[in-house]
């Protein structure tokens, strides 16, 4: 399974991408929000930190697919790495038919069951988005949505990844990791958990009393 960072903040990105374990990066327009920062401006700085897909999602505000496909062709031009998200709506799949017949890649997003990930697939999606932690909001078990997906996709041999999304938890990623997904994308703080555990820090604690003892400083 690969990473991408599930974020906006170019600094989150930067340490990321240090460590090595990102490939590609994920925004939503909450997130871009949460910075406060200029759509294009933020994109651009993250395609400098990032050598991977970049999904940058339509405006919330955009529902119909004329103003996706606009909006789509003019995301896909900031940068060759730009992935076009759009939602899971009849709207969203028929942008992502006119994109993909483009040559554009999409990420199709906000998507709660096996069946909109499936119809993503088939529309031309590149990726598809399953949303893992906020069906665990709503006691559903999400892992089961991506177990489904994994399956289905494998029975047809379909080609689009599935990214794992909505990520809360380091049991979230193991779980995703399991069952297959092509990609888990996860917030920083995510990433950090996962580096953790308290006998890795007990046992450096170990090593370096143990040599001090000896050999001094
Ligand atoms: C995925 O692409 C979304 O940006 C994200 O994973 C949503 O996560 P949340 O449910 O924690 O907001």
């Amino acid at each position: 399974m690969k990473f991408f960072i599930d974020t906006a903040n170019v600094d989150d990105i930067r340490k990321a991408n240090d460590m090595g374990v990102i490939c590609g990066v994920t925004t939503n327009p909450s997130l871009i929000a949460k910075e406060g920062r200029d759509f294009n401006e933020v994109i651009k700085e993250i395609t400098t930190i990032v050598d991977g897909p970049i999904s940058g999602e339509v405006k919330a505000t955009i529902v119909d697919a004329e103003g996706m496909i606009k909006e789509g062709r003019e995301i896909a031009a900031i940068h060759p790495n730009m992935v076009v998200k759009i939602p899971m709506t009849v709207e969203g799949l028929k942008a992502v038919k006119v994109l993909s017949a483009e040559g554009i890649k999409t990420n199709v997003t906000l998507i709660f069951t096996a069946n909109q990930a499936l119809l993503a697939a088939r529309a031309g999606a590149s990726y598809v988005s399953p949303f893992l932690g906020r069906l665990d909001d709503i006691s559903t078990t999400g892992i089961n949505l991506i177990e489904d997906i994994v399956t289905i996709f494998d029975n047809y041999g379909l080609d689009t990844e599935i990214i794992a999304a909505s990520v809360r938890n380091p049991i979230h990623v193991t779980d995703c990791a399991l069952a297959g997904a092509h990609i888990a994308t996860v917030p920083y703080k995510v990433i950090e958990q996962m580096t953790k555990h308290p006998l890795t820090d007990q046992g450096i604690a170990k090593f370096q009393a143990d040599y001090k003892a000896v050999f001094g400083e």
